[in-house]
């Protein structure tokens, strides 16, 4: 859990920042998190779905209790991502100094189709939500001239950008394509305003889509055993976005951050090795 001080405030890190957050459906998002935080350390930002999700998930609800603003948005339709910035800088009145990406789908995986036997109709959306979206809302970014000098942009992954991880199917090649555009952008919008851009790479937690995958809990419980520190966790994950919206990580981009309770080095715990004997 984030601790607590009586005034919620924790440490006022995003005092006078405003932000976008993409990707919080409802309360188990991590996007929805990241935003709790965000308003705790004294953001302002707007959040965004997409027309159906705003409907289907429970965020409108969610962000009214809050007195947050939702703007419907598709992150893979340029126009939309376009209005998206100019409504925002309206509302927040002025620049953007962070973006949250937290936006991922695979209709491969949803309809059960197996890498080896892919619709690739549904490859090339997967890449366009999990991928692309990310590179049409920087480059529309750059064109508004939308992100404030030293601004912050950080986008969530996974292990399996660069481990196979079975039934993770086309997400993992649309991961391995996000890192690329981390780096690529990062490497322009350095040189051009000291934007940040990196890479959460996150602990596997149960979110409405993930624990359908993970519908056993094992997987959960074999990450965990496998990660020295355990699992990283939704609070965990919030804190390190925090730290990279602030101006603490200055010096930080073109990353990939393992998130992941030290998972990525790790090989066999002795955690894993009771939960196995547990098993056999
Ligand atoms: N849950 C995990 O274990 C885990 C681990 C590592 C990384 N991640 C990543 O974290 C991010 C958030 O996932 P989550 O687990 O919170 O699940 P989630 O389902 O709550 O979030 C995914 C979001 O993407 C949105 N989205 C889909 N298509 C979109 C589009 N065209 N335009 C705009 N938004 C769209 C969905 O509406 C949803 O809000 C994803 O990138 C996911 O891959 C999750």
């Amino acid at each position: 859990m984030r601790p607590k001080n009586p005034c919620e405030i924790m440490y006022g890190l995003l005092k006078g920042k405003k932000g976008i957050i993409f990707g919080a459906v409802d309360e188990r998002s991590l996007a929805w998190h990241i935003a709790l935080a965000c308003a705790e350390e004294g953001a302002s930002f707007v959040l965004t779905n997409t027309e159906a999700a705003c409907k289907i998930g429970n965020i409108t609800q969610l962000a009214n209790e809050k007195g947050w603003v939702v703007l419907p948005c598709d992150a893979t339709n340029v126009s939309e991502i376009n209005n998206l910035y100019l409504r925002a800088m309206e509302i927040l009145g002025g620049t953007i100094d962070f973006v949250l990406h937290s936006v991922a789908q695979s209709v491969n995986l949803r309809r059960h189709r197996e890498y080896e036997n892919l619709s690739y109709e549904y490859f090339l959306k997967t890449i366009d939500i999990s991928a692309l979206s990310l590179h049409k809302i920087l480059q529309t970014a750059l064109k508004l001239d939308a992100l404030s000098e030293g601004a912050s942009v950080v986008t969530l992954s996974y292990i399996a950008s660069e481990r196979f991880v079975e039934g993770y199917g086309d997400m993992g090649d649309a991961k391995a394509m996000l890192e690329s555009i981390v780096r690529q952008m990062g490497a322009i919008y350095g040189r051009v305003k000291k934007v940040r851009i990196n890479a959460i790479s996150q602990s596997f937690v149960h979110t409405s889509a993930s624990a359908q995958w993970d519908k056993g809990g094992q997987f959960k419980k074999y990450t965990d055993a496998l990660s020295p520190l355990g699992n990283a966790s939704v609070d965990d994950c919030a804190n390190l976005c925090i730290a990279l919206f602030s101006d603490l990580m200055k010096g930080v981009t073109m990353q990939t951050i393992y998130n992941d309770g030290g998972l990525k080095n790790s090989l066999l715990t002795q955690n894993l090795m009771e939960l196995l004997i547990d098993i056999v």
